[in-house]
């Protein structure tokens, strides 16, 4: 089977190794693993002058191997075992083939509906740190004049897959432990929250009308993420209050407001040892989202700008929430009470760009409400 195609030059030495420092430069700034996928690829692309270069990884669950071959487009998946990148994940086999057509272990049927006209394959398997077989790595059609791939070109890109096999699993496991943290952080969030027979959605909807406030008044995507997440925490402290202030029916007295009060110093003081990133934020969080925009707020007092953002933006999120909902020393009030109040305290207890973005997002506030809405059934 043969196929015209215009040969590109063959690479010097100088250009493989351009690409790879351009390509090493790119994935160390990576931490997401679809992302690097892409990058991957590209780079083995580059390395053997292949028309395409697919990285795939397994999928233990489904017996199934996926890649993504551009930012934006959907998952590919295929079934371990399939074609010819699925034979070399199975038996764990480098494959190098130079006329697919005369290859029983090639599936024609992609060719067929696709019009590509595949010559030459090499799939090369890859490994996390443990040694098990976590991907594979797959080139294409040699695109110079020769028109096939050379020991040269396998080598070079089984120096890629090795590559590849470590920082992957890097990337993997740090998304595991992220995504860990997370669900930590979140749980305990909502184990504080239960203690002061608060209903379960109200964690979500402090979290979600954060990010929102946040992004409206124009902190990156990052920073809206880390407050999203951080931001449930903002009460944690209460878990050691007792529940003859926390669940007093009425008003408290002096004493029992200055042990109430404490919450904010007892989570930034559980929350300020990690180093941690989230965690770092949440502490902030707890400590100051009682401050008030004009100073009197507490524990410190702190005025306008000296109160973290994130601080200004979670006051808002948890009072907006708070008035919402029925507490044990209240009842929920109605939304034109509610957003009186925060005209009323615009400048005084809220930083007022905040609230013109409350005002701005108002209607995308109500959706995440209804769609986080409590159910009212006693238990
Ligand atoms: P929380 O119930 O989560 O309320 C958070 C914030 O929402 C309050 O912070 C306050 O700024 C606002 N908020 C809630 N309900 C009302 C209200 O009826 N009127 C007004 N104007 N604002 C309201 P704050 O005041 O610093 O209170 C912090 C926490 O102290 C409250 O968290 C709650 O756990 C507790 N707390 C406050 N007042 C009472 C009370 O009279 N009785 C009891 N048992 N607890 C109280
Ligand atoms: C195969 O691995 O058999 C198919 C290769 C392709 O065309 O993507
Ligand atoms: C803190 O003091 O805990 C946070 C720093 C800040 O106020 O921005
Ligand atoms: C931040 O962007 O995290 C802080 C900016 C500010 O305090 O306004
Ligand atoms: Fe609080
Ligand atoms: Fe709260």
């Amino acid at each position: 089977m043969s196929q015209s195609f215009e040969p590109r030059p063959e690479l010097t030495a100088e250009d493989l190794v351009k690409s790879i420092f351009k390509y090493i430069g790119l994935i160390a700034h990576e931490h997401d693993v679809e992302k690097m996928l892409v990058i991957l690829a590209d780079m083995g692309r580059d390395l053997v002058a292949a028309d395409r270069c697919t990285v795939w990884l397994i999928d233990e669950r489904w017996g199934t191997l996926w890649t993504k071959v551009a930012h934006g487009v959907d998952r590919i998946t295929i079934p371990v075992g399939v074609g010819i990148a699925g034979a070399a994940a199975e038996n764990d086999e480098v494959i190098i083939i130079n006329d697919a057509y005369s290859d029983p272990r090639f599936d024609k049927s992609v060719d067929k509906q696709t019009g590509y006209v595949t010559r030459n394959i090499i799939a090369i398997p890859f490994y996390d740190p443990a040694g098990k077989v976590i991907g594979v790595y797959q080139a294409i059609n040699k695109m110079t004049r020769s028109g096939e791939f050379s020991e040269e070109d396998v080598e070079h890109l089984m120096l890629a897959a090795t590559y590849t096999g470590k920082e992957l699993s890097a990337v993997m496991m740090q998304q595991e432990i992220e995504k860990t943290q997370k669900e930590i952080i979140f749980t305990m969030a909502e184990a504080g929250e239960m203690r002061s027979k608060e209903t379960g959605n109200h964690v979500k909807r402090v979290a979600e009308y954060s990010k929102l406030l946040a992004l409206g008044y124009g902190l990156s995507e990052e920073e809206a993420e880390m407050l999203r997440m951080a931001s449930p925490m903002h009460d944690i402290g209460k878990i050691a209050i007792p529940d003859s202030v926390l669940l007093k029916p009425g008003k408290l007295d002096a004493d029992e407001w200055v042990i109430m009060k404490s919450h904010t110093e007892i989570g930034h003081r559980m929350l300020s040892h990690s180093e941690r990133p989230i965690l770092k934020t949440a502490a902030v969080v707890a400590y100051e989202h009682h401050e008030k925009w004009n100073g009197k707020g507490y524990p410190r007092g702190l005025k306008g700008d000296d109160i973290h953002i994130f601080g200004r933006i979670t006051a808002i999120a948890d009072v907006f929430d708070a008035l919402g909902s029925d507490r044990v020393y209240k009842k929920a009030w109605d939304l034109d009470r509610i957003l009186s109040l925060f005209k009323e305290e615009k400048g005084e207890h809220f930083d007022p760009g905040l609230i013109d973005v409350l005002f701005e997002e108002l209607d995308k506030i109500l959706e995440i409400r209804d769609k986080y809405r409590d159910n009212f059934e006693e238990s």
